[in-house]
């Protein structure tokens, strides 16, 4: 299905100043040209600092690159007295595409809930930006609940009030697995990503569902990835600290080629 053609995202956290960032993805643009990637079977997206995106999105344009970006927050709210906060209107105003929400940084760090991660999904698709929603489970949490529990309510919560028909990424990534280099198994991967499914069937339509692509996330390497597209309900990859380097992050992101 092409609307489920693989999504390679790169997320960047809080690494590479706008200097560093055009250096970091003028070499991921040149890797993949050389490799002959013309983002046709695979979409690679970045997501950079909010100070770098600017330069990002200069680059790409200026360059004519096949990459995709977007920004790794934004605030729930359109504009006004919110001192640090970025919104929605501005990341599509610099041609962001996606942005993510509900990182699992994000949950952890400054306590965002199920309702803040919610307004911010709504926030996304008000100003036209795809969401990467990230769910995903703590050790403590998959002890307790089991595989899918955690990802399945999450997702179901991100999505209240979405329209039927708007197009999302979810991301899943457990806790324990983010730069710990402990890798879920493709087949954990596969029973989440189907689970995920079935709760945006329910939260949007079957429709909606069938198109949605579902990535993984946690500790994704060139020499893992390949376990994780075989699945049929994984349709991409969520990398953090690979993404850095661009030779394996376009290894990763080649694979499916
Ligand atoms: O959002 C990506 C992420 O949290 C995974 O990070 O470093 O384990 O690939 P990493």
């Amino acid at each position: 299905i092409d609307a489920r053609r693989p999504l390679i995202a790169g997320n960047w956290k809080m690494n590479m100043d706008h200097l560093q960032s055009i250096a970091l993805v003028q070499k991921l643009a040149w890797t993949l040209k050389d490799a002959k990637f013309d983002g046709t079977s695979v979409e690679v997206a970045v997501f950079p600092p909010f100070t770098d995106l600017r330069s990002v999105q200069t680059l790409i344009d200026a360059e004519r690159f096949t990459l995709a970006f977007g920004a790794q927050d934004l605030s729930p709210h359109d504009s006004g007295a919110y001192t640090g906060d970025i919104s929605g209107a501005f990341l599509k105003a610099l041609s962001c595409t996606y942005v993510i929400v509900g990182h699992s940084e994000r949950r952890q760090l400054h306590g965002e809930t199920d309702e803040v991660v919610n307004a911010k999904v709504l926030a996304a698709v008000k100003h036209g930006l795809v969401p990467v929603i990230c769910v995903g489970e703590t050790e403590a949490e998959l002890e307790e609940h089991g595989t899918s529990a955690v990802p399945v309510a999450q997702t179901k919560a991100a999505l209240a009030g979405v329209p039927v028909g708007t197009p999302v990424v979810v991301a899943y990534e457990p806790v324990w697995a983010i730069g710990t280099g402990k890798v879920a198994t493709p087949e954990t991967a596969q029973e989440v990503g189907a689970a995920i499914r079935a709760a945006v069937a329910e939260a949007l339509s079957a429709d909606d569902a069938a198109a949605t692509r579902i990535l993984y996330g946690g500790s994704v390497k060139s020499g893992n990835i390949a376990g994780f597209l075989r699945q049929p309900d994984v349709d991409g990859a969520l990398v953090g600290g690979a993404s850095l380097d661009p030779t394996e992050f376009a290894a990763i992101a080649r694979f499916p080629d």
